[in-house]
C-alpha cells in the first residue's frame, strides 16, 4: 500500500476522526454540506459516539467528490496517545481494505498524528500471502493508497520518514518469521541478510569451517544434527562517528527448533518456525537504521542454526566447549538457544568491543508463563539500559518488563561434569537462562537480554496493526532505543 502526505487529496473514501461525544470537524463541513448533511446525521446515530474503535460508513450521493465517508471514533482527545493514533490508521485500513475502493484519505490536523496513523495503516496492511495460489481478486485488498491530508506537508513527511523505515524493519522481521522452515533455513536467511547490502549495510557470513576455527563448539553443537549448514550473520551499519565503538545487537536464529534428541511434543511444533525471532528482530532493526540513515554505529549478529534430532545430533550428557573456553554439559538439547547465543555474545565482544549489547531470543517457555504476550522479559546488568529500553518500548508499543538476575540463581547451573549445565531446573526458567547467557558476558560489559518468546508471535485476537502470525517484535524498539540514546 502506498502512503502519501498532501495538503489536498482526491480519494474514493475520505475519513475523519470524531472525538468522543464531539462534533464534526471543520475539515468535514464542506462534504457534509454537499451530501445534504449525511455526516451530521451519522454522528447522531445511536451506536456511534466517537468512542475509540467505532466506525460509521456513509454512502455519499453522486454529487459529492468522494464515494464514501468514514467517521472513525477517536475517543477522548486527551487519551489519544501514540498507540491510539496508530490504531486509528490500522482500523481504517482493516475496515476498508476490502471495500472495493482503491484510495482512502484521512484528515489529520497535526504532523505527529498523521505519521502515527500512517504507521498504523502501514503495519495493518501487511500481508503474507505469497503461498496462496488460488486467491481470487475479491480476496485481495482493493485499497492501494492511503493519503494523509495535512495542513503542513513538509512537517508530516519529516515525522513520517523514520517511522516508515521502522515499519519496513517490522515487515522484514515478520516476513522472516512467517516463512516456512523448509524455505527459511540458515543459508537462505543469510541470503536475505545479504540483500541488506543494497541499503549500505556491510554484510559478512561465516560458515561452519570459519566457526570451527573460532572454536564455536557451542553454536556448532546445536547445528550438528541438521543437514543445513549453520551460519553466523554479521551486519554492520556504520553511520556514526568513525572509530566509535558500536552497539551490538545479537539474535537467536534457530530456524526450526524440534528440541533435538530432547524432542518437543508434536502439537504446536510448527510454531518453532518462529524460533529465529531474535535474529529477525535484529535484521529488521538493521534495515530500519540503514533506511533512515541512522547517525550511529551498530552491528547486528545472528546465530543461524537448525535444531534437529539425528544420528549426528548432540545428546543429553554431551559436553561442548564454547568459543569462550567454558565447557557446557548439555542436559536438554531443547535448551539450545542459549548455546547459540553463548558463542554469538563471545564473538560480538571479541570482534567489536561494543559500548553495549542487546540480545534478543525466543528463549524460554517460562517467560510466556511469567509475562504472557504483552511484555518481553528484560534482564540486564545495567540499570540505565533497563530504563532506556523500557522507555523506548513504551514509546513504540513494544513493551518490556524487567526481571531479576543474580548470583543466587546462578547456582542452579552447576554441573557435576563441566563448567555449567544448560538447564537450571524447574524454578525460574527464564532467569536461569539469562544467568547462563551472562556467563558469556565479560566483566564490565553493559548487556541486556530480551526474552521475546511470548511476543514474537501471538495467536488469537490481536491489534489491527498486528495482522499476521508473526508480530515482528523488536525493530521499532531497537531503532527507537538507538535514536534516543546513541545519536546526536
Ligand atoms: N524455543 C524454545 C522456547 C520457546 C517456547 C519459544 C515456547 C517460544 C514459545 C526454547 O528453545 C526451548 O525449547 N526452551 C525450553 C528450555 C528448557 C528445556 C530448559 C523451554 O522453555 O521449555
Ligand atoms: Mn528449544
Ligand atoms: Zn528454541
Amino acid at each position: 500500500m502506498k502512503i502519501t502526505f498532501a495538503e489536498q487529496a482526491a480519494t474514493d473514501i475520505v475519513a475523519f476522526v470524531i472525538d468522543q461525544d464531539g462534533r464534526l470537524p471543520d475539515t468535514a463541513s464542506s462534504l457534509d454540506e454537499s451530501s445534504g448533511g449525511l455526516l451530521t446525521e451519522a454522528l447522531g446515530q445511536k451506536r456511534f459516539s466517537g468512542k475509540s474503535g467505532q466506525i460509521a460508513v456513509v454512502v455519499l450521493p453522486k454529487a459529492c467528490t468522494a464515494r464514501r465517508a468514514v467517521l472513525i471514533g477517536g475517543g477522548k482527545p486527551a487519551d489519544r496517545d501514540a498507540r491510539a493514533q496508530e490504531k486509528i490508521g490500522g482500523l481504517l485500513v482493516k475496515s476498508q481494505a476490502g471495500s472495493g475502493f482503491k484510495s482512502l484519505g484521512l484528515y489529520a490536523d497535526d504532523a505527529e498524528f498523521a505519521a502515527r496513523a500512517a504507521i498504523g495503516a502501514k503495519l495493518a496492511s501487511y500481508r503474507f500471502d505469497n503461498y496462496f495460489t488460488k486467491q481470487k481478486d475479491d480476496d485481495k485488498p482493493s485499497l492501494k493508497t492511503f493519503s494523509l491530508v495535512v495542513p503542513d506537508e513538509g512537517a508530516a513527511k519529516a515525522a513520517w520518514k523514520p517511522m516508515d523505515a521502522a515499519a519496513d524493519g517490522t515487515a522484514l522481521a515478520r516476513d522472516l518469521m512467517n516463512m516456512p522452515p523448509n524455505l527459511l533455513y540458515p543459508a537462505t536467511f543469510a541470503e536475505k541478510i545479504k540483500e541488506l547490502e543494497k541499503h549500505g549495510i556491510e554484510v559478512e557470513i561465516l560458515g561452519e569451517k570459519e566457526m570451527e576455527k573460532l572454536g564455536m563448539g557451542s553454536l556448532l553443537g546445536v547445528g550438528q544434527g541438521s543437514v543445513k549448514e549453520s551460519k553466523l550473520g554479521i551486519m554492520k551499519w556504520m553511520g556514526g562517528k568513525k572509530g566509535d565503538a558500536p552497539v551490538a545487537l545479537c539474535g537467536k536464529g534457530v530456524c526450526f527448533d524440534t528440541g533435538g534428541i530432547s524432542l518437543k511434543p508434536g502439537p504446536g511444533m510448527e510454531n518453532m518456525r518462529g524460533d529465529m525471532g531474535g535474529a529477525a528482530a535484529v535484521t529488521g532493526a538493521m534495515l530500519a537504521l540503514a533506511k533512515r540513515k541512522a547517525n550511529a554505529n551498530v552491528v547486528g549478529l545472528v546465530g543461524l542454526v537448525e535444531n534437529m534430532p539425528d544420528g549426528n545430533a548432540i545428546r543429553p550428557g554431551d559436553i561442548l566447549t564454547s568459543a569462550s573456553g567454558q565447557t557446557i554439559e548439555v542436559l536438554n538439547t531443547d535448551a539450545e538457544g542459549r548455546l547459540v547465543l553463548a558463542d554469538v555474545l563471545w564473538y560480538a565482544q571479541k570482534e567489536f568491543k561494543p559500548k553495549s549489547i542487546v540480545d534478543l531470543a525466543t528463549l524460554t517457555g517460562a517467560i510466556v508463563v511469567s509475562l504472557g504476550h504483552h511484555h518481553a522479559g528484560l534482564f540486564t546488568n545495567n540499570d540505565d539500559m533497563a530504563e532506556q529500553l523500557t522507555k523506548a518500548g513504551l514509546a513504540e508499543g513494544e513493551r518490556v518488563w524487567r526481571m531479576p538476575i543474580g548470583p543466587e540463581y546462578d547456582r542452579q547451573l552447576k554441573s557435576q561434569f563441566a563448567d555449567m549445565k544448560n538447564i537450571g531446573g524447574k524454578s525460574a526458567g527464564s532467569i536461569t537462562a539469562a544467568q547462563f547467557l551472562q556467563r558469556f558476558v565479560n566483566e564490565g560489559q553493559a548487556w541486556t537480554h530480551l526474552d521475546i518468546a511470548g511476543v514474537a508471535w501471538v495467536e488469537g485476537e490481536k491489534s489491527p496493526i498486528d495482522p499476521s502470525w508473526a508480530s515482528g517484535f523488536g525493530p521499532r524498539l531497537l531503532d527507537r532505543w538507538i535514536a534516543d540514546n546513541y545519536e546526536g
